[in-house]
This record gives structure tokens, C-alpha cells and sequence, in this order.
């Protein structure tokens, strides 16, 4: 099939590239000419795991193209919409000028029978909206959110573990379910659940699954907070409470919580919106999810400084970590880079390092001091605090070896990834995140 991606960013990108990679025809549309430019080369703009090749595939085999040009879209069977809806600036709303624009300008390249598929997170409501500005080309609008995790993006796109497409009423509907049924072909085939809803549903299924997860972590981190004043340990009782079933451990990791281009945002517009509708009280609970969620970052540090005595003063901190999480280079609403930022704050000499984010670190936080090699970062370092749970800090750390590199063998595990007991046998003080 032809179709056509507007907004190139994160999910933009993945979409288009693992759209061509399952055999359709693609053209990928965004303002942003040097984001096409490098696309347009088969260079991805940010680092995710299996872009690069299905990208650069995509190019080689002629089925996938990147222009700033939206007359491009024309001919397209569907035409995708995945910009993004970040936060106002001024508020918790999302910001809708990037969707309103793309349909704005897709609205004179459509012809009666195309779909438009909205992919963007938008606050409930919005596709009714879209969808009667469009009544007049003829198009039909499906609301299709995307559930892609960062990290794991393009497997989540290819074979994603449901499908959800909001369509209008009556044969209209029927018709651009099974269009998009075509589109997903490989993932139908298999079975995949491919759930047919009106839009309000598809719009709230996707808000309410980050609100689901968002909840998830910062009720562990909730426990994490009593157990510290208990002397119970956070990450026994979620490996005891993730046994059963009906609750599951993933998701359950307390430490710094959660960050990203998309938890923080979502729950926060979601309680805008609910507020809107006169249900505000509905949704209150997120306020004290994204409260506890925040005041993790907090504890991270307020441990750091207690390691060291209250004395911030000159010391030298090693932040292992600057990604939200890790196989990601995104360091939007970055817990570990908050974290970083806190403790430079308070006078300390702030050392990050990251195997992906230095860059994207380095531009908007430039008074951090950052060092690529892992071991380099950590020598002379009079505390440790690991952020971000790549593995070459998780398990390709070993105590032993960065003992004879630090200053002071002080070591805080802000995402309970380390194995206390042998960080501890190394010599080294080990503070996790709810654990005695
Ligand atoms: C999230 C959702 O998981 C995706 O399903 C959704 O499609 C996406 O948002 C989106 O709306 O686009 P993502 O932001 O890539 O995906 O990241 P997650 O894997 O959900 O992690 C979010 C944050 O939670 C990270 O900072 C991570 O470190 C933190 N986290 C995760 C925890 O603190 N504890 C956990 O147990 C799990």
C-alpha cells in the first residue's frame, strides 16, 4: 500500500521505516529539514535499537522516502499523523499546534476515500474534532494510538501486542478498519488482538495505559517510601507481590521513577482534560502518582548527601547514567539527568557519563561535567550514584574493579539494579531506593 507518515520524531520515524520494512510504499513528511536530511541518508536522528538498518533498507529498496514536501502525501492510500503533543508551557495540556497544523496541511492533498490515521497522544476528544474538519475532502479518520516503548520501538511496531483502530460509525468504519487491517498484515495474521472501538475508546485506552504504568511504578515507589521507614526491603516485597498473576512484577521497579517524553505528559494532560470534563476528581490520584514520582529524585539525592555527610562542598560525584532509561539516548524529563543537575546544585562536582545521552545531555545541561569512558568518569570519585540501568553498570560493573578507581567507596542504586551483597563484600557502602 502507499501511505504517508507526517511528523518524523520519534514515533514518526519508527512507524514510517517499519511500515516499509513489512512492504509497503512510504514517504515520511516533516517541517524540519534537517531531521528529512539526515533520514533521507538512512541516518536516524536519535539512537533506537534496529532503526538504522530498517531505515537504511527501506532507503536502498525505494519504498521508503523523507521529504519536507507535504504535496508528497498525495496518492497515499493512508496518510499517518505521529507528530507530537508535548506539555504547554504554560500548563498541563497537551500542546495540539504541531496536530492541528499537519492536518491543516494535509487537508488540500486528500482525496474521498483516504484514511487518516491519527497516532499522536491527544487529549479525549480531539479526533470527534479532527474528524469533522476533514468531513468536507471525503477521508475517513481512524484514531490508531501507538504503543511503542523507546528502546524497543521497532519490534513494538512491527508486532505490537494489540492493535486498536477508533473508527466512525456504520459501513464508513468497517471499511477503514480493514484498511488498516491490510496495513498491519503480518501482525493480523498472527493474531494479534485488533481491537475495533469508537474514538473517544481508542483515545482513552491510549492515555489510560501510561496512566495504568505511571501508577504501577510510583505505587512500588509508595512502598519504597514506607519501607524506609520500616527497615523493609522494596524489592523483596514486589518480587513477593509480582507473583501473583493478577499483578505482575514488571513495572515494579521502585527507584527514581519514571521520566520520558511520555509518562510525565500524559498523566499530567489527562488530568487536564479530565478536569475540562468536569471530572477532575476521577483522575485526582495522578496528581499524588506524579507527586511521589517526583520526590524519589529527590530521596536519590537527600541519600548522596547524607553518604557524604552534608559536606557537597568540592566533592567529586560520578552519575552512572544520563538516558530515562536505558537503550535510549532520550533524555526528556530524565530523572537520572535531574538528579545529576540537583547534586551540582548543591556544590558538588557532578562527573555524568552515559554509553548513549552525552550529547543530548551536554547541549541542555552544559555545566555538567561529562565523561564517555565509564571508568574514566568514576576515578576519583568520592560517591558513586547509579541512574540509568545499562547493563555495562547493572552487571558489567564490577565492585572489585571500580573500587580501585573511586576516591570513597560510597555507591547509591537509584534503580535497585546492583547486587547489594556484593558491592558491600567489595568494601563499598551501598544505599538502594526502599532497601535496608
Ligand atoms: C511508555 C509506555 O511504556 C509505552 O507503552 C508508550 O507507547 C510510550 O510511553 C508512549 O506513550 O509513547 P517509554 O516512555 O518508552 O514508553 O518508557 P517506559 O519503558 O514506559 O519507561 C518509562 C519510565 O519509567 C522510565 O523512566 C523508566 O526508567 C521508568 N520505570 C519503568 C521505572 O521507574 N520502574 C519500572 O519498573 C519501569
Amino acid at each position: 500500500m502507499k501511505l504517508s507518515v507526517i511528523g518524523c520524531g520519534y514515533l514518526g520515524a519508527v512507524h514510517a521505516a517499519a511500515m516499509a520494512s513489512i512492504g509497503h510504499e512510504v514517504v515520511g513528511i516533516d517541517v524540519d529539514e534537517s531531521k528529512i536530511a539526515s533520514l533521507s541518508q538512512g541516518e536516524a536522528p536519535f539512537f533506537e535499537p534496529g532503526l538504522p538498518e530498517i531505515l537504511s533498507d527501506g532507503i536502498a529498496s525505494g519504498r521508503l522516502s523523507f521529504t519536507t514536501d507535504m504535496a508528497q502525501a498525495d496518492g497515499a492510500e493512508v496518510h499517518f499523523i505521529g507528530v507530537g503533543t508535548p506539555q504547554q508551557k504554560d500548563g498541563y495540556a497537551a500542546d495540539m499546534t504541531y496536530v492541528n497544523a499537519a492536518i491543516d496541511a494535509l487537508i488540500p492533498h486528500l482525496q474521498p476515500g483516504d484514511i487518516v490515521a491519527g497516532k499522536s497522544t491527544v487529549p479525549v476528544g480531539t479526533a470527534a474534532g479532527l474528524a469533522e474538519r476533514l468531513a468536507s475532502t471525503g477521508a475517513t479518520l481512524v484514531w490508531n494510538p501507538e504503543f511503542l516503548r523507546e528502546g524497543f520501538a521497532v519490534k513494538d511496531t512491527v508486532d505490537p501486542d494489540r492493535l486498536v483502530a477508533g473508527v466512525p460509525l456504520g459501513d464508513e468504519g468497517a471499511r477503514a478498519a480493514d484498511i488498516l487491517r491490510e496495513v498491519y498484515h503480518p501482525a493480523v495474521a498472527k493474531g494479534t488482538p485488533f481491537i475495533v472501538t469508537d474514538y473517544a475508546t481508542a483515545e482513552l485506552v491510549k492515555v489510560a495505559a501510561n496512566a495504568f504504568l505511571a501508577t504501577k511504578i510510583s505505587f512500588i515507589n509508595a512502598m519504597a517510601e514506607i519501607a524506609e521507614v520500616t527497615g523493609a526491603d522494596v524489592t523483596q516485597l514486589a518480587d513477593a507481590i509480582g507473583h501473583d498473576a493478577r499483578i505482575g512484577r514488571r513495572f515494579l521497579g521502585a527507584g527514581i521513577g519514571f521520566g520520558g517524553g511520555c509518562l510525565p505528559k500524559d498523566i499530567r494532560a489527562f488530568t487536564a482534560r479530565a478536569e475540562e470534563l468536569g471530572r477532575g476528581e476521577s483522575v485526582g490520584f495522578l496528581r499524588e502518582v506524579d507527586a511521589i514520582n517526583l520526590r524519589r529524585r529527590e530521596r536519590a539525592v537527600q541519600l548522596v548527601v547524607d553518604a557524604l555527610h552534608g559536606d557537597m562542598f568540592k566533592k567529586n560525584i560520578t552519575v552512572l547514567g544520563a538516558a530515562f532509561k536505558p537503550h535510549s539516548d532520550d533524555i526528556r524529563d530524565s530523572p537520572a539527568l535531574d538528579v545529576a543537575v540537583r547534586l551540582r546544585g548543591l556544590g558538588a562536582w557532578v562527573t555524568v557519563t552515559d554509553p548513549e545521552a552525552l550529547h543530548n545531555a551536554a547541549r541542555v545541561h552544559p555545566q555538567l561535567n561529562y565523561v564517555e569512558d565509564r571508568d574514566e568518569a568514576l576515578r576519583g570519585a568520592d560517591a558513586v550514584i547509579v541512574v540509568t540501568e545499562w547493563d555495562e553498570y547493572r552487571g558489567g560493573l564490577d565492585p572489585e574493579h571500580a573500587a580501585q578507581l573511586v576516591a570513597g567507596r560510597v555507591i547509591v542504586d537509584g534503580r535497585n539494579c546492583l547486587d547489594a551483597a556484593a558491592w558491600r563484600a567489595a568494601g563499598w557502602t551501598y544505599y538502594g531506593m526502599g532497601r535496608p
